[in-house]
Formats: C-alpha cells, structure tokens, sequence
C-alpha cells in the first residue's frame, strides 16, 4: 500500500499561512492612518516596535522585519540634540560586503515608489571617524555617501518606476569605514508621476517659503520634502488661500502649502535668474517648474513673462499664472548647468514670479530584477525555514551577489528565474514548503540532509523542468507521489531515501530508470 497523503500536510499549509500573515501585517497597521503607500523604517530603532513621530505624525517602525544583518547603535547622546528622532538609533554593518533592506510594497508594481534613504554618522560608534561606503537600488549602484561632519544629514532619494512588489536597498562595504544607515522610506505614486522611468533628486525647493522650515507630509501626501530657498535679491510674498492643481495633470504637484509662497524680484523692474550645477556627469537633467498667482491683479495690472533655460526659450507662449492654481513646466537639458531666466514681457506690469522647483537627473534603474513570482516563494522559504546565509537584496542579481544554494537562468534582458536550490544539510524542520511550488522554472532541488517531516508532496510533480530531485537523509513519510515518478521529463528524477530498503514499493519513470516509493516511519 502506498498513500500518497499523511495527516501532517495539512498541517503544513496552516504554518504558511500564518506566515504570510505575519509578512503582511506592518502595511495593514499603515493603512489605519492613512499612509497606506508608505514604509518608513527608522533603521536600528530597539526600545519599541513603533512610534509616531510628532511633527510629521508619520509612524516609524523598528526595521528587524526588513533586514536579517548589522547591528543597532545609537548616536552620541551630544548629537541628539540637533537631530529628529529618526536619527538617534542606525543600524550598522559591520559584517560581509553588502548588506541589504527588503521592502515589500503591495501597491507598488506598475505604479512608482519614491525611495529615500537618509544617513547621520552622530559619532555613533565613538570613533569620530567618518565612513565613505555605496548604496545600492537593486542590482545597480545608486550613489556614494560621503559625509562632510557627525551632523551631517545625507539624503538620497530616487523615483522610479516598479517592476516588482520588491525594493531592495543594499550597503556596500567599500573599504572606507562601516556602512550603516538611519532611515529608509518608500511612498508609492502614480505610474504617470513625473512621466520618465527614473529620477535622481538632486533639488527640490519652495521658492519664497515663510517659516524657514521644510514642507513634507503631511501636507504633502506624498511626502516628498520640500526644502526652503529664497535668494536676497528676491522678496517673499504668501497667501493664505488654498493654490489648487489644476484638474487634469500627469505631476503629483506640490502642495498648497508650498505654492502659496512665492517669490519676486525686490525691483519690480527686475528678472528673475536661477544657477544651479549639478556635481554630477548626468546625460540628461529633468526641470520641473510650478508657478501660481497668489495676488489678485488689479484690472489694469498683468503678469507676464517667458523662461529661459541655457538661454533657451522654453514656452511657446509668455507665462501667465492663474490665479490660485498651479501651473508647471518641464524642462529636459543634457548639459551639466541650469541657468534659468524669468523675463517679464513688455507688456508686463508685474515682475516674474517662482513658486517652487524640482531638479532630478536620470538614472538607469531599469534592471532585470528576478521574476516576481521566484522572489516570493524564495522569501517565503527563507522565512519558513529562517535561512540566514547571505540571503539578502535580490536572490539572482547581481550575479556576483548571487544567493549561496541558487542558481539563476539568465535570458537576454528577461528576468531572471531561479533553477537550482540547494538547501542540503541547511537544517531545514518542518514540512516541505509550499513555496517551493512556485518555483516553476526549478530544475534542481537539493533538500538532503536536513530534517523535513511529512509527506512528499503533490507539487513537485508540476514542476516540469524538474530534473534532480534529492531528499535524502530527511524523516519524510507517507508515499511518494505516483505522477512524480511517471514524471514527462525525460531526465532522470533522483530519489535517494535512506530506509529505501524497508518496505518500498518499486516504480519505474518514463524513462524507464527504477526509482523507488517509499514509506518511512509509520
Ligand atoms: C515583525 O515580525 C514580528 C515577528 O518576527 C511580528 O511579531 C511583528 O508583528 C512584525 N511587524 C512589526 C512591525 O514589527
Ligand atoms: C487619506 O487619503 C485620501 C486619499 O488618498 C485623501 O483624500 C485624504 O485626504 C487622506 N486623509 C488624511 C487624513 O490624510
Ligand atoms: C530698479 O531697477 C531699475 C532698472 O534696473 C533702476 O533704474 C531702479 O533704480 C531700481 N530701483 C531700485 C529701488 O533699486
Ligand atoms: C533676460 O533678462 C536678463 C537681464 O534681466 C538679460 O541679461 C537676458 O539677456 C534676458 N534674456 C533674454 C533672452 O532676453
Ligand atoms: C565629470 O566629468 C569630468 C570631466 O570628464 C570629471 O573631471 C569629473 O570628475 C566628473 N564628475 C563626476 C561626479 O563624475
Ligand atoms: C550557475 O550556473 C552556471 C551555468 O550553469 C554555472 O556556470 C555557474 O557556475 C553556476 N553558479 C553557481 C554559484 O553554482
Ligand atoms: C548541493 O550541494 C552539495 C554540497 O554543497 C553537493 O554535494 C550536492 O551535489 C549539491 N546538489 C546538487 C543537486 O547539485
Ligand atoms: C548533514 O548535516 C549536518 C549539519 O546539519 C552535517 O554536520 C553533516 O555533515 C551532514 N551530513 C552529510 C552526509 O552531508
């Protein structure tokens, strides 16, 4: 006789499950305050799970679900002072190459995620000695981060658009000091946001802000920070009126809080000039202008200009701000400076104005990422049997950072798939996980040597590219399973089962290779 089930299966599909639960759990906790595209992770963060920070009152949670590497360390306590609490604890890598953050955001795929990583040394490791070390997006660098004192608050942020649910933001040890990190935040905008794939931030500017302080979330719903700027040839002038976006617009565009501030030349007779100069070799820069009229005009008084980016005229048409509602303008340069000009036409009775400004350079982050489907079952097999090993970032790319146990198929700019794990003598307890199912492109599994209980399960027979399957040295019971052993692959399929001998039942696969079922332990 030989079954093919045993009770212990069923109870193998309740623990994932509940796993998956567990996985999920932090976004449903967001979505109650009504930051249900947001991650904010306030890295090394140990005396409570989460907190709510007063100013923004974004939640911050501790980052153990996210990172399985690196140490929490506090800033010195003299430091704490000048910097917000998401500061005072960093988690520090002082072990291995690369170290990674996985991020799961289920509303990311075919939107974009703006992903921003925020670093303050604080002295944290007693060693007033500043590290130098890379951050990765994925599989591909992002940036340097490079400090200039203990205080310093270094920021990247990129936007770009998703090819998976998956962030995976990586530290690289580049020989110059320990990496370590402070805070990490996602937010999820529309696909069309911003209209190109990938976005570096190098500025973004409220034009004329009143208070001196920066504008995020929550008047922000997207949280992006926004930064004041004023030049001392300029005079600021505000409204307390909401500035609306207009109805139809590809751009989140800035809040009101930040469009009903702007800024005019202090002589009415003046123009409005902007430098900036990117420290970057960027092929091509992205310019977002936003303008609004905040002053009700008299009959007899016009406002009216045209822009000048590099000395080239932008609009087809002189500016004309509406009234109270946003406007903007895209500029796209390929040389390495920004000179803007806002010059007033003849007819202009009022100088130009400047409500806000963005400054991006693009960056290829179009990458091949593993199929989405292979990095969900891997995560849920490393979750189920807590697989530590150098499973972090990406399991297939890149390739030099390859998982230990994988093996990827790598096809032209397809992504890659995972074809052979190899978890003997790993450990592994329970039941053979699920997940596993999902591996469709699997052509090698090695689970030997470990100490999987249970049945052999249906799942592995539907998986047509099986070639080797090896669970030896494992307390497995029940049969296996007739169709995995009449198996259409005409390779053959391995079973090696230490107790082979007492009781198996003798089959033969299409091949025609002997193979034996078995039953242990009953
Ligand atoms: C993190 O994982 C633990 C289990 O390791 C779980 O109890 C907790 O709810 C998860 N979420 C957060 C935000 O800590
Ligand atoms: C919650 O989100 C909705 C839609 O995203 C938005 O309209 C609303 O203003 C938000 N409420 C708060 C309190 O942020
Ligand atoms: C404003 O600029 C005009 C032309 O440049 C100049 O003649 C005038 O003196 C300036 N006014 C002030 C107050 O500086
Ligand atoms: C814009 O104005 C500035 C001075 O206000 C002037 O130097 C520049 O030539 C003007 N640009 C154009 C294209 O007229
Ligand atoms: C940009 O290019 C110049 C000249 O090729 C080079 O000297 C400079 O180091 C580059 N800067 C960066 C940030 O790569
Ligand atoms: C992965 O597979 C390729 C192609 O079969 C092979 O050359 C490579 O050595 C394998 N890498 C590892 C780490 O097993
Ligand atoms: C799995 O790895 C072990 C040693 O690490 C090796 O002996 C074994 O052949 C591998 N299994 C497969 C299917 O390649
Ligand atoms: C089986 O795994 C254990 C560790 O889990 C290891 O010590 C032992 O050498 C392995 N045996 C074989 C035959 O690989």
């Amino acid at each position: 006789m030989c079954n093919k089930f045993s009770s212990s299966d069923m109870a193998g599909h309740f623990v994932l499950l509940l796993f998956r639960l567990s996985l999920i759990l932090p976004f449903i906790v967001h979505a109650q305050d009504n930051q249900s595209g947001f991650v904010s992770i306030d890295c090394g963060l140990v005396d409570e799970p989460s907190y709510r920070d007063e100013t923004t009152s974004i939640y911050y949670t501790w980052d153990v679900n996210f990172t399985d590497t690196g140490v929490s360390r506090s800033i010195s306590s003299k430091h704490k002072a000048s910097l917000e609490r998401q500061f005072w604890n960093v988690r520090s890598f002082p072990e291995g190459t690369r170290n990674c953050y996985t991020l799961f955001v289920s509303q990311g795929s075919s939107k974009k995620y703006l992903v921003r990583a925020s670093f303050a040394y604080g002295n944290y490791d007693g060693k007033v000695s500043l590290p130098e070390f890379d951050i990765y997006l994925g599989a591909k660098r992002w940036e340097s981060v490079v400090f200039e004192d203990s205080l310093s608050v270094i920021t990247k942020e990129i936007i770009y658009a998703a090819s998976s649910d998956y962030v995976h933001v990586c530290l690289f040890n580049t020989g110059k000091g320990t990496p370590f990190i402070s805070v990490l935040e996602v937010r999820v905008l529309n696909s069309d946001a911003y209209l190109v794939n990938s976005l570096e931030l190098l500025a973004r500017f409220d034009v004329g802000s009143q208070g001196g302080s920066k504008i995020r979330y929550p008047d922000d719903i997207y949280d992006r920070i926004w930064t004041p700027y004023n030049s001392i040839d300029w005079k600021k002038i505000h409204t307390s009126l909401t500035v609306h976006p207009p109805s139809f617009n590809f751009l989140p565009l800035p809040p009101s809080a930040v469009m009903r501030t702007t800024s005019v030349p202090e002589n009415d007779s003046d123009n409005v000039e902007f430098y900036f100069l990117p420290k970057y070799n960027a092929s091509r820069y992205y310019v977002y202008l936003y303008f609004a009229e905040i002053q009700k005009l008299k009959e007899n008084q016009i406002r009216e200009f045209n822009i000048f980016v590099n000395g080239k005229l932008l609009n087809n048409d002189p500016v004309n701000p509406l009234y109270l509602q946003s406007m903007y303008y895209v500029s796209v340069i390929s040389e390495n400076k920004l000179e803007l000009w806002f010059n007033k036409t003849s007819r202009s009775t009022l100088p130009p104005l400047f409500n806000a400004i963005e400054i991006y350079m693009t960056k290829d982050f179009l990458q091949s990422e593993t199929y989405q489907t292979d990095v969900d079952a891997i995560l849920n097999v490393k979750s189920i049997y807590d697989i530590k090993r150098n499973w972090k970032g990406d399991p297939c790319a890149p390739v030099s950072f390859l998982w230990d146990g994988l093996n990827c198929s790598y096809v032209g700019s397809n992504s890659p798939r995972i074809i052979y794990l190899n978890l003997t003598s790993s450990g592994l307890i329970g039941t053979i996980a699920p997940a596993i199912s999902n591996l469709k492109s699997i052509e090698y599994l090695d689970l030997s040597n470990n100490s999987l209980t249970g049945a052999v399960p249906d799942f592995l027979s539907q998986l047509r590219f099986l070639r080797v399957l090896n669970l030896e040295g494992n307390k497995l019971s029940g049969a296996i399973p007739v169709e995995l052993l009449v198996h259409p692959k005409n390779s053959v399929l391995k079973f090696n089962f230490p107790f082979a001998e007492q009781g198996g039942c003798l089959f033969k696969n299409k091949a025609g290779t002997r193979v034996k079922e078995t039953r242990v332990h009953l």
